[in-house]
């Protein structure tokens, strides 16, 4: 497994999060990306490539490189790559991981590279320019028949400095100083439905949950988007394993 050090690392924030024994965001991956890639499971398409942007301690990441992707896990926090190191050597998957300690803003993506772009809550912890443009470059690099999965905090998170989350007077997350950019209603869905994306999607929701994988619990706003290329109608998605098919006697 590879560090590579490709900018200069801030003071890692998430460093006591991802130190401890009870690692922050639990081992689970989030959920809509666990149901993705169950729905996918039977309909191999080989060794696909994948980017998780915002790593952390590489809870998609594992789900990804299980499921067989060869996996880019790009994070500031050394400590969290160094976390996904040991929990990919426990499971046997190190030679599907290759860990990158970088900036999000600063990482190239090769155009139709990747067969799975995954953001779990980072293009809120970067401000609303950057985002914008790490937005694009990840839509330029999905392949043809890869799928996206992006997750952000809105403005209905208690840690959000604008309504309706700042009215709210339930628990805050721990980690919440690290967002900087929370999402206004309908904007990620916004962001997808945009020409220059080039998207389908498959699925968005914007919800309130809360959190017990971290410090003392809390509740978020979030949206949460999977899409995949416009264009692109896997027929092994959505309505036949969802909903099947009444048995034909
Ligand atoms: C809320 S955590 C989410 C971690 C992981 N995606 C998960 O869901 O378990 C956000 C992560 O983004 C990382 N991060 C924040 N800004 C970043 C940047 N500009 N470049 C790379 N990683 C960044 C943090 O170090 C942290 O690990």
């Amino acid at each position: 497994m590879l560090i590579n050090v490709t900018s200069t690392p801030s003071p890692d924030y998430f460093f006591d999060a991802y130190d401890r024994d009870d690692i922050a965001y639990g081992t689970d991956p989030s959920g809509s990306l666990a149901a993705y890639l169950d729905q996918t499971a039977g309909h191999a398409r080989g060794a696909g490539r994948a980017i998780d942007l915002g790593a952390g301690a590489g809870r998609d990441t594992l789900a990804l490189a299980a499921a067989g992707y060869a996996v880019e896990s790009v994070d500031l926090s050394e400590r969290g790559l160094a976390r996904i190191a040991e929990r990919a050597a426990e499971r046997g998957l190190t030679d599907r991981i290759r860990t990158r300690m970088a900036d999000v803003c600063h990482v190239d993506f090769p155009p139709s590279h990747y067969d799975a772009v995954i953001a779990t809550t980072v293009l809120d912890h970067i401000s609303a320019a950057a985002a914008e443009q790490v937005w694009q470059r990840m839509c330029d690099a999905l392949s043809a028949t890869g799928f996206l999965y992006v997750q952000v905090h809105t403005t209905e998170d208690p840690g959000s400095d604008q309504p309706p989350g700042n009215a709210s007077s339930e628990p805050v997350s721990e980690t919440a100083g690290a967002v900087i950019n929370y999402f206004r209603p309908n904007q990620l869905a916004a962001m997808a439905v945009r020409e220059s994306s080039n998207l389908r999607i498959l699925r968005y929701e914007e919800r309130l949950e809360w959190d017990y994988t971290h410090g003392p619990e809390h509740q978020h706003g979030k949206a949460v988007l999977l899409a995949v290329r416009a264009g692109f109608h896997p027929h092994w998605y959505g309505q036949p394993a969802a909903f099947p098919r009444r048995s034909v006697s």
